[in-house]
C-alpha cells in the first residue's frame, strides 16, 4: 500500500517545472496579483486556523502557468499542514485515493491537478470524503459485498483544472470556495519578473522587465521562462548586461512578437485566415488543419487569443477578428 501512495502523490515538481522551481512564490507577499483571490485565502485560512478547522475544499481554474499550484503550496504553508500533490491523469482507481486520504493528517492538503480527468468512480469515491470526511469502501463482491465507512482527518481538497466547465455539477458544488485565475497585466508581470531576476541574481532594469512581461503572454510561467532566455543571450552575446535592446533582440530571435505570440499562435490565426477565410470553423476541422491536438488548441493556446480579441467564439465555430488579420499583416512587413 505504501509504495502504491508514494507512486500516486509527489511533493515534487515535473520535470518542466524544474527550471523554475527556484522561482516559485513562495510566501504570499511575493506571490504578485490576483490580489482579491489572495486576500480571500489569507481571510478563509486565518479563520480556519483560529477554530482548528481545515479550510473548505477549494477550486482553482483558469488557463495554464496562472498560479494554481503556487496558491496551493502557499494554503498549505498558511495551514500548518503538509500537501500531497496528484492529478487526474494518475488517481485513476478508487483504492489509490483510499490509500492518500487515509494517509492524510489533520489539516493536510490533497492537491488534484487537473481534476477534470478523474475517473467518474474516483470522483464518486470523494464525493463523501469531502462532505463528511469520511469513506465508504466497498468490501467484496456480489450479494455478500459490504460497505465499510473509514472516518478520514478533516483535510482540503484543492483542485486545479483549466477546464471547468468538464467538471459535473455535483462535484463543482461540494467546493466551498472557488475562483477562477485570470490573466495578469503587464505591470504584475513586470513585478513578478524583476522578482525573479533579484532572486536569480540577474542585474535587470524596470524597462527591460517590462518588456519581457509584455510578451509574456499574462501569463507567469512564460514570462520567466522568457526571462531565462534573455538571460542566456546576454550571457552569450554579450557581457551578461541586460538592457532593453538587449531583451528586444532575444525575444525576436525566439520568435515571440510584441504582443507575446508565438509561431503556434500565428500558425493558427493564419490557418483560420488562409484556409477557413477567417471561419466560423470547428475545433475539430481547425485541429486537423494545425496538426494540434483540440485539448491544446482549447487549453492552452486559444484562450488568450480570445481574450486578446483576436478569436471570437460563436455557435458556428472560430472566427478571426478583423484586429487579428491586421496583426499578422504587420508581423509580416
Ligand atoms: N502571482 C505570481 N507571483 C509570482 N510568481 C508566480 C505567480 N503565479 C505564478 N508564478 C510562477 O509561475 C510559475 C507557474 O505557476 P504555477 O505552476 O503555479 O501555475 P499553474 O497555474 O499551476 O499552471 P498549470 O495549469 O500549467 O499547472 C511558477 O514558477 C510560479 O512560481
Ligand atoms: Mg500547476
Amino acid at each position: 500500500m505504501r509504495a502504491n501512495v508514494n507512486q500516486m502523490i509527489s511533493e515534487e515538481t515535473p520535470d518542466e517545472e524544474v527550471l523554475l522551481t527556484s522561482l516559485r512564490a513562495g510566501e504570499w507577499d511575493e506571490f504578485c496579483g490576483q490580489d482579491e483571490i489572495k486576500e480571500a485565502l489569507q481571510i478563509g485560512t486565518h479563520a480556519a486556523l483560529e477554530r482548528g478547522e481545515a479550510l473548505d475544499h477549494t477550486l482553482f481554474y483558469g488557463p495554464p502557468g496562472l498560479g494554481k499550484t503556487t496558491l496551493s503550496h502557499l494554503i498549505a504553508k498558511e495551514m500548518n499542514a503538509n500537501i500531497k500533490v496528484t492529478s487526474g491523469t494518475v488517481l485513476t482507481k478508487s483504492g489509490d485515493l483510499a490509500a492518500i486520504l487515509t494517509s492524510l493528517e489533520p489539516r493536510d492538503v490533497l492537491f488534484i491537478d487537473e481534476i477534470h480527468r478523474l475517473p467518474k468512480v474516483v470522483e464518486e469515491t470523494l464525493y463523501s470524503a469531502m462532505e463528511d470526511y469520511a469513506l465508504d469502501l466497498v468490501i467484496g463482491k456480489g450479494p455478500a459485498a459490504k460497505t465499510v465507512r473509514i472516518d478520514l482527518p478533516p483535510f482540503t481538497l484543492v483542485g486545479a483544472t483549466t477546464k471547468f466547465g468538464a467538471l459535473t455539477g455535483p462535484f463543482r458544488d461540494r467546493f466551498g470556495l472557488t475562483y477562477r485565475l485570470t490573466y495578469y497585466p503587464a505591470e504584475k508581470l513586470q513585478a513578478i519578473v524583476r522578482r525573479a531576476g533579484q532572486k536569480l541574481q540577474i542585474a535587470l532594469d524596470a524597462q527591460s522587465a517590462l518588456r519581457i512581461a509584455r510578451r509574456g503572454r499574462g501569463t507567469p510561467r512564460i514570462a520567466l521562462k522568457l526571462l531565462k532566455r534573455v538571460r542566456d543571450f546576454a550571457q552569450v552575446k554579450h557581457d551578461g548586461a541586460i538592457t532593453p535592446e538587449i531583451t528586444d533582440q532575444a525575444l525576436d530571435l525566439l520568435r515571440v512578437d510584441k504582443l507575446g505570440l508565438t509561431e503556434a499562435d500565428r500558425f493558427l490565426l493564419q490557418t483560420m485566415v488562409s484556409k477557413f477565410d477567417g471561419g466560423p470553423v470547428g475545433l475539430t476541422t481547425l485541429a486537423a488543419a494545425t496538426s494540434e491536438d483540440e485539448s491544446t488548441i482549447e487549453e492552452v493556446i486559444e484562450p488568450y487569443l480570445i481574450q486578446i480579441g483576436f478569436i471570437q467564439k460563436t455557435p458556428k465555430g472560430r472566427v478571426a477578428t478583423a484586429g487579428a488579420i491586421a496583426h499578422l499583416r504587420q508581423s509580416r512587413e
